[in-house]
């Protein structure tokens, strides 16, 4: 099997998307026979001329970017937009999306998702499939145990893609939890992502005792 994949991350090979895709790969890879290649987005715009001859080549495109904003990066929806001549040319593809976020409820991807599932649909591919998973902000500070067994997912499901060519709904569902935190969860949650990113961030630049200081007035 052939599988074609855009890093579509800001931060290229440097990057959480990496990261993940590097375990999927490698699952991926242990169906002898299998083959892979990639491209950073990031570094081919704005033409995007090696990913628009993948796309018209790949059998199976695999397209993977963090959240940024509620949404995709500018530089993958730019990606998304010069795909737009290429509609209805290669209508065997067979395209899917992966898509990670830092807050720890998957849910927040999945608005962008459906996106992705119109978007392969409107370029008359065929839709096949969504990663989608929360929780990624940390994956440079958690404690292994936590980023191992997140690795370990990923491997599992490029596995049983290399195998049988299509996306583990199981394995799926156990990556993307939780899909919603409860309000205790949250409030357990919150504190120590104050103290593990953001107050470390301050502190490091030196600036902890203005985190609470109101720049644009008391009122907003
Ligand atoms: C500019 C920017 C905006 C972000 N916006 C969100 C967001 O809206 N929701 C979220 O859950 N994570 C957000 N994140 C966190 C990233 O999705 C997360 O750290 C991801 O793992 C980064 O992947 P990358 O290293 O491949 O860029 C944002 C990160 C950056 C740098």
């Amino acid at each position: 099997m052939r599988l074609s994949i855009i890093n579509g991350s800001p931060r290229g090979n440097s990057g959480n998307t990496q990261k993940l895709l590097e375990h999927f790969i490698s699952g991926f890879l242990a169906t002898e026979g299998n083959t892979v290649e990639v491209l950073y987005s990031i570094k081919d715009r704005p033409d995007f001329t090696p990913e628009k001859e993948l796309f018209l080549n790949a059998e199976r495109l695999l397209i993977a970017f963090p959240l940024y904003v509620d949404a995709m990066p500018g530089t993958v929806k730019e990606l998304f937009e010069s795909f737009a001549p290429l509609k209805g040319k290669n209508p065997g593809l067979k395209l899917l999306f992966m898509i990670q976020c830092g807050f720890p409820e998957t849910h927040h991807t999945r608005f962008v998702a459906r996106y992705c599932e119109k978007l392969a649909r409107r370029l008359e591919c065929e839709p096949a499939g969504l990663i989608c998973k929360g929780g990624c902000e940390g994956l440079s500070v958690q404690p292994p145990a936590l980023v191992d067994k997140v690795f370990q997912r990923f491997y599992e499901l490029g596995k049983a893609y290399g195998e049988t060519g299509e996306l583990d709904d199981r394995l799926l569902a156990k990556l993307a939890y939780p899909e919603h935190l409860t309000s205790e969860q949250l409030q357990q949650v919150i504190p120590v992502v104050n103290n593990f990113l953001w107050d470390d961030w301050m502190k490091r630049n030196n600036v902890l005792q203005k985190s609470f200081d109101k720049p644009y007035g008391a009122d907003l």
